[in-house]
């Protein structure tokens, strides 16, 4: 695992930013793994602007985002799919059939998930997964004790999840419980992992992830065993390495 310590969180971001700007300027129709969260809000509107100033197309490649709220609408606004439209595809005017994310609101979720699998498969693989973390090590929705070579399924979030993703929804809205969610076998299956962790909040989550014992109790511990992470943080997220 490389790891990449910048002194800002702008730095950080940037850094993130610019490894995907140099793959698509290489591969303009490579296979993306995106992910959601606040973390990566920044991070897309600086590949909008590296877009923008000429650096790498964006409109060509094939993306599969990694989960999404169950029983959440593609329209609904907080769902991942509105996510990803308001912060990234919108700007970039990527046509909606090279981008890719689980149906939270499909009648039969075991169904959709398998779906899912094979449309990545068809797809050739993801090329570069992008990561985030949850304070709680985990990856996509992959929670403490998901099966370390899971596919994408269902999962039940976290009450701390819960309460994290609460900031998001309106007061009084109820947060979702479950996610349909890449499974970590699914993550590891990626030819290159980015993991973007910013902010004091996920120091300990980084530190049990690049240093602590391979262990579900952390999923994204899991990644040591990859041939191809960077993570790259700021001096917050660092502190406990
Ligand atoms: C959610 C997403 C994850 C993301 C995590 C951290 O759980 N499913 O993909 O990494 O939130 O989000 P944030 O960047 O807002 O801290």
């Amino acid at each position: 695992m490389k790891i990449l310590i910048h002194p800002t969180s702008e730095g950080a971001v940037k850094a993130a930013a610019l490894q995907i700007a140099d793959l698509l300027a290489a591969r303009p129709e490579a296979v993306l793994g995106l992910a959601t969260g606040g973390t990566m809000e920044p991070v897309y509107a600086a590949l909008i602007d590296l877009v923008a100033e000429g650096q790498c197309r964006g409109d060509r490649f094939t993306s599969f985002n990694l989960d999404e709220y169950v029983g959440l609408s593609a329209d609904h606004p907080q769902s991942y799919h509105h996510y990803m439209r308001r912060h990234l595809f919108d700007a970039l005017g990527v046509p909606a059939a090279q981008t890719h994310l689980p149906a939270g609101d499909a009648p039969d979720l075991a169904a959709e998930a398998q779906r899912y699998e094979a449309r990545i498969a068809a797809a050739g693989g993801i090329d570069l997964q992008l990561l985030g973390i949850g304070a709680n090590g985990h990856i996509g929705f992959n929670e403490p004790s998901s099966s370390l070579a899971s596919r994408t399924r269902v999962k039940t979030l976290t009450r701390s999840t819960v309460e994290a993703n609460r900031r998001f929804f309106a007061e009084g809205e109820a947060v979702p419980v479950h996610a349909l969610t890449m499974g970590i076998g699914t993550v590891m299956d990626a030819r290159h992992i980015l993991l973007l962790a910013t902010g004091a909040g996920k120091a300990r989550a980084v530190a049990g992830m690049a240093e602590g014992p391979v262990s579900a109790a952390c999923p994204a511990s899991i990644l040591q065993m990859h041939p191809s992470v960077v993570l790259v943080c700021d001096r917050a997220a660092a502190a406990d390495l």
